[in-house]
């Protein structure tokens, strides 16, 4: 199917480094992939170490300039920036359904999220404050500057096209750092979009520069990133091997870094939650992007009292969901991302049915008339998993729900706890002294409390344990992206 997009110009074709569209230096291009056909349908400059210099040398060349240029301005190019991302919402939602295969109605929501990061730094851009200490000598004065971190690189998943630059990038702008970009090489086209409407907002030239580059040279490009002791701060989102890879890399230059990792979310529902409210927080959240998101539920405990009657009832919601392409209207779920994606879950249900687990609904690949393409997979329950099976160890990131009972709370927090990461957890619970309780214990970034749906660019967003460092969205956000300088004087 054609990919027709009313203003034709937002599918670039083309690095941006500096204000200008440029081909790889070494001319190698690529293919992007449809998920749902599993085809390539356009294709994108392959770069090398060659284009990330260059894209480096533009932000550091225009530093200077956007750090001295007032809050106030940045905030104002922002802006024009939301609202161009606003006016493009249905491109842009088309761009990102295509190249990541999410449901059109979940594509234009995307946007949305993204402009909605926008707007939050362009706001707190001019909310960036200093302090003045009180000395402890008579002659002295103390006080605190914040000040833009310097030239930052950002590295960008998949899952969300739009909206992990964008809070990334905006922060960062609103801060008066400049930044070198490399976006997911299965979804480069709605980041490209993007920058082609920063562009068109009246961003300087320099300020923000996107380097593209396949799965095989992504290393190279992000190697001279980190090498560069120009760049000061490394963004990014995905996976934890990965992210440790950047930590050890940047440790030569002692680079900022902010980290959001693997997840491993549990979710809990104690035998006094109110059932249909946590079947639909479960719903909302762990089949949102087809369940490839860092804090879907990818472990579900229900209290053994109330087992049966939770997994009646999801079973029943899951069973109706409709699978499909993005462009059909009625489509809840899409393909996964491409084939690794979906034997990863094969691999896990096939792993937790061997080891004991039964599958309710689900459990398979989905290929038919309407689901025409490799990578679809059935929304999946599966009962009586536990601790040792894969999908309990591993992230899925698919559209299964794995439930394991248990008895008190001690030993579910205990379980829900038993994980190398720390990103997101949800529990469902009317006593409040329990909620408390919970919230307290769970080792988490972030914890849903009678709610599924936790994420919002007035919020902090972000893990402990190996889930990472560092947060997105809020007050919270801007302060990755700027340092602390003292200044002492004798007056
Ligand atoms: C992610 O999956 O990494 C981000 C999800 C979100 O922002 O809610």
């Amino acid at each position: 199917m054609p990919l027709t997009l009313t203003v034709a110009e937002l599918l670039r074709s083309q690095n941006f480094i500096n204000a200008e569209w440029l081909d790889a230096a070494e001319g190698g291009r690529f293919n992007v992939v449809d998920p749902a056909m599993d085809t390539a349908f356009t294709s994108v400059p392959d770069s090398s170490a060659i284009d990330a210099r260059a894209a480096v040398d533009a932000a550091h060349a225009a530093l200077p300039a956007w750090k001295a240029t007032p809050a106030k301005q940045r905030a104002q190019l922002l802006k024009r920036w939301h609202a161009l991302i606003l006016q493009h919402q249905e491109d842009l939602g088309k761009l990102i359904s295509r190249e990541q295969g999410k449901p059109l109605a979940e594509g234009r929501g995307e946007v949305l999220y993204a402009a909605s990061y926008v707007e939050w730094f362009a706001e707190e851009a001019t909310r960036s404050y200093g302090d003045i200490i009180a000395a402890p000598m008579p002659s002295r004065r103390m006080m605190v500057l914040k000040e833009p971190v310097g030239v930052v690189a950002a590295v960008t998943p998949w899952n969300f096209p739009a909206a992990m630059i964008a809070r990334k990038i905006a922060p960062a702008l609103a801060a008066g750092c400049t930044v070198v970009a490399k976006p997911a090489e299965d979804t480069p086209l709605t980041s490209l979009a993007l920058a082609r409407l920063a562009e068109l907002a009246g961003f300087p030239a320099g300020v923000l520069n996107l380097v593209i580059a396949s799965r095989e040279h992504a290393a190279a490009v992000v190697d001279v990133w980190l090498a560069d002791s120009r760049v000061r701060k490394i963004t990014f989102t995905g996976s934890t091997p990965v992210g440790k890879h950047l930590a050890r890399g940047s440790a030569s230059t002692l680079k900022r870094l902010s980290l959001e990792l693997g997840g491993n979310a549990p979710f809990i529902v104690f035998e006094d939650a109110d059932l249909d409210a946590a079947v639909d927080g479960l719903m909302a959240s762990k089949f949102r992007n087809g369940g490839q998101t860092c804090v879907c539920p990818n472990r579900v405990f229900v209290q053994r009292t109330v087992h049966d009657a939770f997994v009646e009832k999801l079973v029943a919601r899951v069973g109706s969901l409709i699978v499909g392409p993005a462009h059909l209207a009625d489509s809840q779920i899409g393909p996964m991302i491409n084939a690794r994606a979906v034997e990863k879950i094969e691999r896990h249900v096939a792993n937790a049915e061997a080891l004991g687990a039964k599958v309710l609904v689900g459990g398979r690949r989905l290929r038919n008339s309407r689901c025409d393409g490799p990578n679809y997979f059935e929304p999946t329950v599966l009962i009586g998993v536990d601790g040792g099976m894969d999908c309990s160890c591993e992230e899925t990131f698919g559209p299964v729900v794995p439930i394991t009972c248990f008895d008190d709370e001690a030993e579910v927090i205990k379980a829900a706890n038993d994980t190398p990461f720390g990103l997101a957890a949800y529990f469902y619970s009317r006593d409040i002294a329990r909620c408390w309780r919970v919230a307290g214990a769970l080792e988490t970034g972030i914890v849903g409390i009678n709610e599924g749906a936790i994420s919002a660019e007035t919020a902090p967003f972000g893990g402990v344990k190996e889930s990472g460092y560092g947060r997105e969205g809020s007050r919270y956000g801007l302060d990755d992206y700027l340092q602390t300088k003292y200044l002492c004087q004798t007056i």
